[in-house]
């Protein structure tokens, strides 16, 4: 087991080109295998996550290898096409990644083929019926531990059925899985949310060649919907700098005094953007530079200056556009002038851990004061140099509370150690590396 010490820094200083989108690096090993053809993949999260929905789809059939020619580092898919998987002699194990799990859900329900699904303590422990349910609608037969967890074995029909379906929450989890079935259904398949969620699917898919629609609703409600049969050709992904990645760095030059970093090519897709507005908004000193499209997705680079923060409330409806970031706005929130409240936060309960709980109890034990609802916390923000620290966190098999924490440590008096930080290779590998090339010191107690 790793654990991981971080003590007070100053002055976090460099140029950062931080690893791949996690969601997007999913979609595109995904959405490559069923294509037709060839897809070359530059900029692929090489995380474990990513890495467990490799394995999936090579245990599904597809060809998927890392190329390295020359220096030019990239993955090449061939891809089977639709239809062309085939039953998995071995369950699919998908670790820790939640977007793996059901986002391959979805796949197995539009490919004629049954499948075991599996994962680890933290998976085993989250819902699946929020997208089980929904397929059982398009004909698949589904069998779960206690109707929702895994071990789950999907069995899908011939051919699935089109849905039109009205998601009680805002998830690109769910909108992917169902999406995803629909592409072998007859007719078209759509799902509404009651907030937009990311678009990647969307996206992707249409670079991939199928028929994708998605639009506002003037109440605020989103629907995507996709013409089934539809063929996916094999494309090249461009993947951008994951921005729930650049979120710790910025919170951490935000809050370390004297600091003054660079992000490159960080996605800036508005769906996922929600805590850099949040920043912004609270005082941070966050420039974009350079604003590009690179391989469908905007971009652009992201300046932090450290900056005195103010409390803010968080409003429910940009939950959705920044639902992985609460654990590390929970980080800048004990260091701004005066509360700020997160409304509309109940998804973050069932995440890799219930997100809610171990920040505001891993807050309380370096000295911060947070009170939480059910689906709202409240941080109480202190004043410079004055959080104690001092403490270890366990991650409980989740990166991100293993990060913020981690991040927690820069500012604190007492340094804070983190055990299980090896959770943290899920989606950011090189986070240690990268956060000490910028002046932090988070070093190794054992490993
Ligand atoms: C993801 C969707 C989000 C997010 C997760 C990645 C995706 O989950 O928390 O880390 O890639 O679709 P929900 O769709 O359940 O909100």
């Amino acid at each position: 087991m790793l654990t991981l010490r971080s003590e007070s820094a100053t002055a976090l200083k460099g140029d950062v080109h931080l690893p791949g989108d996690k969601s997007i690096s999913h979609r595109a090993l995904i959405f490559g295998s069923l294509a037709k053809g060839q897809t070359i993949i530059r900029g692929l999260l090489e995380g474990d996550d990513v890495m467990s929905t490799r394995s999936a789809l090579m245990q599904l059939g597809a060809d998927i290898a890392l190329i390295d020619d020359q220096g030019d580092r990239h993955w090449r898919v061939n891809g089977l096409g639709l239809g062309g998987f085939k039953t998995p002699k071995a369950p699919l194990d998908l670790g820790n990644s939640g977007t793996g799990a059901r986002l391959l859900m979805g796949v197995i329900a539009g490919s004629g083929i049954s499948a075991v699904f599996t994962g680890d303590a933290s998976l085993s422990k989250r819902p699946m019926a929020r997208v089980t349910d929904p397929l059982k609608e398009m004909g698949a037969k589904v069998e779960a531990r206690d109707g929702t967890y895994l071990p789950l074995t999907i069995s899908a029909p011939d051919q699935p059925l089109a849905l039109a379906y009205d998601s009680p929450v805002a998830s690109a989890q769910i909108k992917s899985a169902i999406l995803l079935a629909g592409l072998t259904a007859r007719g078209t398949t759509s799902v509404t949310e009651p907030k937009a969620s990311r678009d990647h699917t969307e996206a992707m898919l249409r670079h991939f060649g199928a028929e994708v629609s998605g639009h506002i609703h003037e109440d605020g409600r989103y629907t995507a919907a996709l013409k089934g049969e539809s063929h996916l050709t094999g494309r090249d992904v461009l993947v951008p700098a994951d921005p729930s990645s650049a979120a710790f760095l910025a919170v951490a030059a935000t809050i370390t005094p004297s600091s003054a970093i660079t992000l490159h090519a960080v996605g800036t897709n508005p769906l996922r953007f929600g805590l850099f507005e949040t920043l912004i908004e609270m005082g941070a000193n966050i420039t974009l530079s350079n604003k590009r499209q690179e391989g469908g997705e905007d971009v652009a680079d992201l300046t932090v200056v450290s900056a005195p923060l103010k409390g803010v409330t968080v409003p429910a409806q940009r939950a959705a556009s920044m639902i992985d970031e609460y654990p590390i706005l929970s980080i800048a929130a004990a260091h701004a002038e005066g509360s700020t409240h997160m409304l509309g936060v109940e998804e973050l309960r069932v995440k890799e851990t219930d997100r809610i709980q171990l920040m505001a109890d891993g807050l309380m034990d370096a000295g911060v004061d947070v009170e939480t609802t059910e689906d709202s916390m409240t941080v109480h923000g202190m004043d410079q140099n004055s959080i104690a620290g001092g403490v270890t966190i366990d991650a409980c098999h989740d990166h991100r509370i293993a990060m913020a924490f981690l991040t927690l440590g820069l500012t604190c008096q007492k340094p804070i150690t983190v055990t299980g930080a090896e959770t943290i290779a899920t989606s950011f590998p090189n986070f240690t590396d990268l956060m000490n090339g910028i002046g932090a010191k988070i070093t190794t107690v054992t490993a």
